[in-house]
Formats: structure tokens, sequence, C-alpha cells
């Protein structure tokens, strides 16, 4: 059989056993790929000393997936991201978008690119400290040269998208840590990409709110955008169907996720044990 060729049912043998690291063509099934890395690699040079950050990364990235990416630190995570995100280029190797390999596109046709396809989400949440909630989310509207009205309007549905439409006016400063991260979610969304690349987001956020974020995002997931969520933290990643495990800057494993973490689960579980413990401090109190 050609190498392009295969069946679904060898496609979903594939994906449900653990694979090692460089798979070629086929792992999306029927879906559509709508990123793919391709022996990508990515070698730093500061002072004299070379840091081999990805050393032939294979990956790709299945319409409508939601996709953890785990490894140590210094693995080459947030490497990948920037460059499966378009925000930086390989050394060698190509990467694609819908297909369309962007290694001889012009930096304003790559920067068109992300800007209509992919939102971003930092673990730092990278909001401007002395503008509104809804002013942060406005920006990559102005950006994409959207006016008046208009921009306002899609900055706040979208911050009613995750649940802020009480805090449009609100500084970063005046909201939670797990606010601040929803906002930087509303604005990555407010372009109305296909596709959302999250660094940690969980990172800096207690483990409620850690878990308010993973929700935003399987329901984002849900309504058909592709979502990868790079972690450190298994419990993160497991709330992806898929998780890739990178060490050493190269993949060593590629795993379905059986029984994944609902959000939504957890939510009503931490509601449940909250309860339980106010009821019981009440009873001691009595
Ligand atoms: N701009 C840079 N210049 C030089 N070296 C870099 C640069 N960015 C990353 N590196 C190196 O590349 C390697 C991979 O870094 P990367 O940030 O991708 O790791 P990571 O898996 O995201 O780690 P963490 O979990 O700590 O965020 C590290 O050894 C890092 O020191
Ligand atoms: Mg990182």
């Amino acid at each position: 059989m050609a190498e392009h060729e295969s069946t679904g049912q060898q496609d979903r043998a594939a994906q449900a056993a653990p694979r090692d690291g460089r798979r070629g063509e086929g792992s999306c099934a029927d879906a559509r790929v709508v990123l793919e890395a391709r022996d990508v690699v990515k070698r730093y040079v500061l002072d004299e000393i070379e840091v081999n950050a990805l050393r032939g990364v294979d990956l790709q990235v299945c319409e409508g997936q939601m996709l953890a990416i785990m490894g140590p630190s210094g693995s080459g995570k947030s490497t990948l991201m920037h460059i499966v995100g378009l925000l930086d280029r390989p050394t060698t190797g190509t990467v694609t978008i819908d297909g369309v390999d962007v290694s001889n596109m012009e930096p304003n046709e790559l920067a068109a690119t992300r800007n209509r396809r992919i939102g971003f989400v930092f673990q730092a949440f990278n909001l401007l400290s002395r503008t509104s909630a809804t002013a942060n989310v406005e920006l990559p509207l102005i950006y994409a040269g959207v006016m008046g009205p208009a921009r306002a309007k899609r900055a706040r549905e979208a911050l009613e998208r995750v649940g802020l439409g009480d805090r449009l006016g609100h500084l970063p400063i005046q909201l939670s840590g797990g606010q601040q991260q929803r906002v930087a979610i509303a604005r990555a969304l407010v372009t109305e990409p296909s596709i959302v690349l999250a660094d940690e987001p969980t990172g800096n956020l207690d483990s409620r709110s850690g878990i308010e974020v993973m929700h935003i995002l399987q329901d984002l997931n849900r309504q058909g955008i592709t979502i990868v969520v790079v972690t450190h933290d298994e419990n993160v990643a497991r709330h992806a169907e898929r998780i890739v495990h990178l060490k050493d800057g190269r993949i060593v494993n590629d795993e379905i996720v059986e029984n994944r973490t609902l959000a939504e689960d957890r939510l009503r579980e931490l509601d449940a044990e909250e309860a339980a413990e106010r009821e019981a401090e009440e009873a001691s109190a009595r």
C-alpha cells in the first residue's frame, strides 16, 4: 500500500494504540489536518551555546480535536507551539496550515494567516494593565481593522461567552486570576479563529479557576474549535482527547485519552465538596 493510503479501520487502530513519535499521514482518520509540522528542527544559538529545542518533530493536529502537549520544562513545548502557531519559524522542516506550506510566506501574509485562523492564550494572561476588559478584547479587532460600534459589540459578546458579561469595564487588577485568563480567552476568540493554542493556561491559577478555564476550552472545542493546550500537568492534559508527550525536543509518545476528564463534572464535584465542608463547619459551630 502506498504511504498515503490507509483504511479508516487501520487509522482508528493506529489512534487507539499508543504510538511512538514520528507519525506520518493518516493519524486524523476522517478529519482534516488543520496544522502539521514535518520534521521540524529548531536550533537556538546564544553566546555560542547551541540548544536543539526541537529535534525533528512530526505532528498532525486534526480539525476539531482537543490535543494536549505535555513534557518536562525545557522539552520544547512552547517552542513547538510558537512554530505551529506561526509566531516563529523552524530552523528546518515545514509547517502547514490547512495543507498550505507557510515556509515561503512573507511576514505580512504569515501574520494575516495567523490573525485570521489562530487565537493564543498564555500562562501570564498578557493583558494590558491600564485598559478595561472590553478594551483588551477589542485589541485584535483594531489590528484587523474592525471599527466603531461593531468592535465593542463583538468584544462584549466574546466576554459574555466566557461568563464575564458583568465585568466589561473592569481593569485586569480588579479581576481575579481566573477572570483575567477568561478575558485573555475572550481576546483570543474575538477574531473567531478556528484554532486556539493555549500555553500553560492554568499555570498561574488556583485549582478551581484552572478547571473553569479547562471547562471553557472544552466548551469551545464542543463548538468545533480545534484546541491545543500545552501543559506539564497530567490532570490538565487529561481534559484533552489526545496527549502528545515531548522529551528533549522529540515526540516520545502520542496517546488517545481514555476516560477523559470533563471539567463540568469536576466543577460539580468541587461544589458538592465545598457544600459538605460548609455544612460540617456550621454543624460544629452549633
Ligand atoms: N529564544 C531562545 N533562545 C535560546 N534558547 C531558547 C530560546 N527559547 C527557548 N530556548 C531553549 O529551548 C529549549 C526549549 O524551550 P521551551 O521554552 O520550548 O521549553 P518548554 O517545554 O516550553 O519548557 P517550560 O515547561 O519550562 O515552559 C530550552 O532548553 C530553552 O532554554
Ligand atoms: Mg513553555
